[in-house]
Order: structure tokens, then C-alpha cells, then sequence
């Protein structure tokens, strides 16, 4: 970090967007394999809290890939960068104020600690999409499982890459056994739990 580069602090802050939006800002931090199910649920919760006039923004990892995130691949190397930038794009984002879903494979435990180190107490929310691998494979919404299989893509995760499983998540789903609707019910019931919403 340059020290000649210096923190300037502004007279509207965080907790003054909150009180004009009427709910806290949060990152519901969806971790899970491909195929989970954090996009549709993460999706299907935006939706609910949006019709309740709570300002949500998602980052999806296959579209920041194409923007943001463009220049990385599937290395370890790479998916850390990944996380890195999401983190702190939430991070920003959480400062305007906003809920704040993401839906990132997110394999490794250390990043995801870093995303929730970078935001104020109880503002991070993990949330586990427990639902088994081969539930996963068997979806394999985009055919990416089968060339994995194939042997076509390198570093798939569950297949020859790494996922680390949350120690200690916030919420744990499991989208093979809860319904969408459960599982959209369970988080909105968390937030108010939280008083995150209303
Ligand atoms: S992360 O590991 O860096 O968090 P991210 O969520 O951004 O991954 O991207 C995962 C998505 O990229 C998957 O849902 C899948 O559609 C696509 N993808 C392409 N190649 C791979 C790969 N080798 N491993 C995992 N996902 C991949």
C-alpha cells in the first residue's frame, strides 16, 4: 500500500444509507459445487426480499466472469483472485447499503474468511448448499460434470479440484431434501431473526 495514499472519510456513511433504506445491509455468501443450486436459490430469495422493498443487488460467478472476473481462469491461483475481488466488490456494496447476495463456488475456507473479515460483525452470512456431489453430477445443468468426466475441462471442482466444506456456516441448505420455497423461507427467516429486514 502507497503511503502517500490516505483514508478520506465522508460525512454520509453507512449506517446513514441503512436508515434511509429501512434495513440493514448484509452478503448472503452462497458456497456450494456447481450444479448446488446457489444461483436458483440465491435468485428466488432476491426476488422475495426485492418484492419486499429491500434493496438487493446478487453477483453470480458465471457473470462476473465475463466482466470483472474475465481474465481469470480455474486455478487455485486463480479462484482466490476471484474471491479476492468479489469480497471486496461486496464489501463496497454492503457500504451502500445494499443485501447483498453472491453465488460463487467459493471452494476454499480461507477466502471465505477473508470475505467475512472484511465486513463488520454479522454482516457476512455463509450459506451452505449441502447438496451431495452426485445430486450435483446428475443435474449437470450446464453438461460441465460430463466433460469434466471426459476429461474436456481440468480443475472442475469435485472432480479433480478442491472443495472445503464451511466449518461453521450461518445456514446450511440441501437442495436435493428442501424445497426452493423452503429454502427461500429459512433465509428470509434468518434476516428477521437478525433484524437484517423487517
Ligand atoms: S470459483 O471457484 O472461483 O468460486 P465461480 O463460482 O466463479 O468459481 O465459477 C464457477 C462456474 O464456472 C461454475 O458454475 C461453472 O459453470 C463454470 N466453470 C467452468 N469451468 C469450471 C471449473 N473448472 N470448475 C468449476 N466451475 C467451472
Amino acid at each position: 500500500m502507497d503511503e502517500n495514499i490516505v483514508w478520506h472519510n465522508y460525512a454520509v456513511d453507512k449506517a446513514h444509507r441503512s436508515e434511509q433504506k429501512r434495513h440493514k445491509p448484509c452478503v448472503l455468501w452462497f458456497t456450494g459445487y456447481s450444479g448446488s443450486g446457489k444461483s436458483t436459490v440465491a435468485g428466488a430469495l432476491e426476488s422475495a426480499l426485492h418484492q419486499q422493498g429491500v434493496h438487493t443487488y446478487l453477483l453470480d460467478g458465471d457473470n462476473v466472469r465475463h466482466g470483472l472476473c474475465k481474465d481469470l481462469g480455474f486455478s487455485d491461483e486463480d479462484r482466490v483472485e476471484n474471491i479476492r475481488r468479489v469480497g471486496e466488490l461486496s464489501k463496497l456494496m454492503a457500504d451502500a447499503g445494499l443485501v447483498v447476495l453472491t453465488a460463487f463456488i467459493s471452494p476454499f475456507q480461507a477466502e471465505r474468511d477473508m470475505v467475512r473479515s472484511l465486513l463488520d460483525d454479522g454482516e457476512f452470512i455463509e450459506v451452505f448448499l449441502d447438496t451431495p456431489l452426485d445430486v450435483c453430477e446428475q443435474r449437470d445443468p450446464k453438461g460441465l460434470y460430463k466433460k469434466a468426466r471426459a476429461g474436456e475441462i481440468k480443475h472442475f471442482t469435485g472432480i479433480d479440484s478442491d472443495y472445503q466444506a464451511p466449518v461453521n456456516p450461518e445456514v446450511t441448505l440441501d437442495t436435493s431434501k428442501n424445497s426452493l420455497s423452503d429454502s427461500v423461507e429459512q433465509l428470509v427467516a434468518y434476516l428477521k431473526t437478525r433484524n437484517i429486514i423487517g
